[in-house]
Parts: structure tokens; C-alpha cells; sequence
């Protein structure tokens, strides 16, 4: 198996209903660990650069406008088939389509504001662990 790394956001609707330390838990108890971690809270540019891959997407505006509407906490995630194995526990984009004991089922409150967010392939994750942490903060 390979050890790969992914990147999370915890996004602005868990954070403000004390769900960090929940989502955390669900997160160590799948045996992947934390590489890297800190709370921000993104400004427009940041956010808008870190979905431009969906700037072209209907939704576009109001999801930046989610994204920048309180803080968020990133994190750098480590292990076993990490990409596929966050995604997994994440659970469907959707809630309403997410399966029983994921993330998304337990605490998403619907499609945009979901809870959180894990990088869908190899080259995503390494971008999007870039975009918010540099070499030296993957101390985990
Ligand atoms: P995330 O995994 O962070 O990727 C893009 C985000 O856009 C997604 O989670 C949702 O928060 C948000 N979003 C809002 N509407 C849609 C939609 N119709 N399809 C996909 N993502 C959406």
C-alpha cells in the first residue's frame, strides 16, 4: 500500500459549531495522522485561488463567499492510501447522498456548506498541501 499525503480543510460551518475536535477524532481514529495543522482565516484572493478550478462554476461566488465567512482549520494528512481513505470517511459531496459514519452524514449541513473539504487525486493533494504549507511546517 502505498503512503500518500492529503490535504483538509475543516470548513467555516463546523468550526463554528465546535465540531474540530469531533471531525479530528473521526479523522485519527481512521488511522490517518496529522502531518500538518493551523487555523486561518482565508481572504477573498486566497480562496478564490484556492477553487479557481471551479470559477467557472455556477456556484463559484457563494462558495468563496462560505469559504472566507469564518475561520477554517487546514491540515496536511498522512497514510495509507490517504487521497482515497480521507475521501471515503468524508463521505459524498452531498450529504443528503453521504453514507452512514462519514463526516458529511454526521455533521454537513448541506451541499456547500459540507463540513469539509480532502483533495480528489495525487496531484491536487500536492498542490493543495502547497498552497497552505511550506516544507517546513510538515512536521508530523
Ligand atoms: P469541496 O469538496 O470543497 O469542493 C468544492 C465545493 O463547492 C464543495 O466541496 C461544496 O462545498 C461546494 N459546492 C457548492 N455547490 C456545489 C455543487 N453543485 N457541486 C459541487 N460542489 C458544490
Amino acid at each position: 500500500m502505498a503512503i500518500e499525503r492529503t490535504f483538509s480543510i475543516i470548513k467555516p460551518d463546523a468550526v463554528e459549531r465546535n465540531l474540530i475536535g469531533d471531525i479530528l477524532k473521526m479523522i485519527e481514529e481512521s488511522g490517518l495522522k496529522v502531518k500538518a495543522m493551523k487555523m486561518i482565516h482565508m481572504d477573498r484572493a486566497q480562496a478564490e485561488g484556492f477553487y479557481a478550478v471551479h470559477k467557472e462554476r455556477p456556484f463559484f461566488g457563494e462558495l468563496v463567499d462560505y469559504m472566507i465567512s469564518g475561520p477554517v482549520v487546514v491540515s496536511c494528512l498522512e497514510g495509507e492510501n490517504a487521497i482515497k481513505a480521507y475521501r471515503e470517511l468524508m463521505g459524498a459531496t452531498n450529504p443528503a447522498d453521504a453514507a452512514e459514519g462519514t463526516i458529511r452524514k454526521r455533521f454537513a449541513v448541506n451541499l456547500q456548506n459540507n463540513s469539509c473539504h480532502g483533495s480528489d487525486g495525487p496531484d491536487t493533494a500536492k498542490t493543495e498541501v502547497a498552497y497552505f504549507f511550506n516544507d517546513d511546517e510538515l512536521v508530523g
